[in-house]
């Protein structure tokens, strides 16, 4: 395996590294062509000008990439878009709507629970469903009538990293897809859309460069017992990513909230023994989050704050700030989740855990 790591310590640590790689091969063909339906397979110049809602099946890490889908989808393509666990799905009776998509997302195209999950909304009447898929040819893309391959190379880290980011390309492809289809995107919109992706594996980079700060933060983690991540809007669900993979495989017990609903429960656990990780990049809802911050700290809650510098935070006592260098605008979400990846990685090496095969965790979970 050393050979395979290179300068590496762990699969995590080369895969997080292989970011902005990985990137920008998923963005390659969507560089080329513009936000075309042929991305998506033979069959998207038929099916997707059909498609009137969004519906997102998927586990897991893949599922939190949903949910930040769900906020570009109802945003730039102006549909519809709900975003449901797959393994509650499967179970429920759910009302199938035949003029909306169903997409299913996973790294490995093998999970079990993602699959019935799409056998299920077939036998209830979809007949559209695009996979997000990084492994060629496996069940649930060859279940499916449209595809989209991430790029991301083999993921070999249990903790989902790079594919994560990867699904994240193909997501907001699919909404800007879907809005120039239904002509809410112009050609100037669509110029931009490009030019940010374009950008995309710079700014990942940028993110990568703060991993010494961010390891000198990780000594402050590895003594707790809990920790709570929150953000607002498109950085919610990656405050959830950054909790799920601590827990993951640094075994903190971690949670994420929508910074606006502090006040409705979390706020409750928030004393000097809670490190609170806050996702707070410069956009519309920067001033909502600040006093969010301040109701922690008025509780005595350490903050651990990533932002960028338009953001215009300064460290004072119990607020740790950490900046990217610019604010990214639609991609943000994305960028953000290097620091959260980083966080968690370097907190479990600080704990000596297993961090590429975490206990009781397997890679792709192909059983009920
Ligand atoms: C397992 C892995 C996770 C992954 C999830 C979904 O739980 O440990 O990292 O997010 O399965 O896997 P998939 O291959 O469907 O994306």
């Amino acid at each position: 395996a050393s050979l395979e790591l290179g300068p590496y310590s762990h699969f995590m640590q080369k895969e997080i590294h292989e970011q902005p790689k990985a990137l920008s091969d998923t963005i390659e063909a969507v560089l080329e062509n513009g936000f075309a339906a042929g991305l998506f397979g033979a069959r998207a110049a038929e099916l997707l000008p059909q498609v009137e809602g969004v519906k997102i099946l998927a586990c897991g890490t893949s599922y939190y990439a949903g949910l930040t889908a769900k906020y570009w989808i109802e945003s730039i393509a102006g549909i519809s878009c709900d975003v449901e666990i797959a393994s509650e799905y499967r179970y429920r009776d759910a009302f199938a709507n035949p003029k909306h998509l169903v997409v299913t997302i996973s790294q490995s195209g093998e999970t079990l629970d993602t699959m019935e999950a799409l056998k299920y909304a077939k036998e209830l009447g979809h007949s559209m469903a695009l996979s997000i898929c990084n492994v060629r040819e496996s069940a649930i893309p060859r279940a499916s009538e449209l595809v989209f391959y991430t790029r991301a190379g083999a993921e070999i880290g249990v903790a989902s990293t790079k594919a994560f980011t990867t699904q994240l390309v193909g997501l907001f492809a699919l909404a800007v897809t879907l809005g120039k289809l239904r002509g809410r995107v112009d050609a100037a919109a669509e110029h931009d859309y490009q030019e940010a992706l374009r950008q995309l594996p710079g700014s990942v980079q940028h993110a990568l460069n703060l991993e010494p700060q961010i390891k000198a933060w990780s000594d402050k983690f590895a003594a707790k017992q809990n920790a709570l991540f929150l953000g607002r809007g498109l950085h919610y669900p990656i405050a959830l990513e950054g909790a799920l993979k601590l827990k993951e495989i640094s075994y903190i017990h971690a949670e994420a909230y929508p910074a606006g609903e502090l006040k409705h429960g979390p706020l409750a656990l928030v004393d000097e023994s809670m490190p609170v990780v806050v996702i707070a990049p410069n956009d519309a809802l920067l001033e909502k989050v600040k006093s969010n911050m301040q109701e922690v700290r008025a509780r005595g809650g350490e903050l651990f704050v990533f932002a960028d510098l338009d953001s215009h935070f300064s460290e004072s006592d119990g607020v740790h700030v950490i900046r990217t260098p610019r604010h990214v605008g639609v991609l943000s979400a994305i960028v953000h989740t290097i620091p959260v990846q980083l966080l968690a990685y370097h907190v479990a090496l600080a704990r000596g855990t297993d961090v590429d095969k975490p206990r009781n965790l397997a890679k792709s979970v192909t059983v009920e």
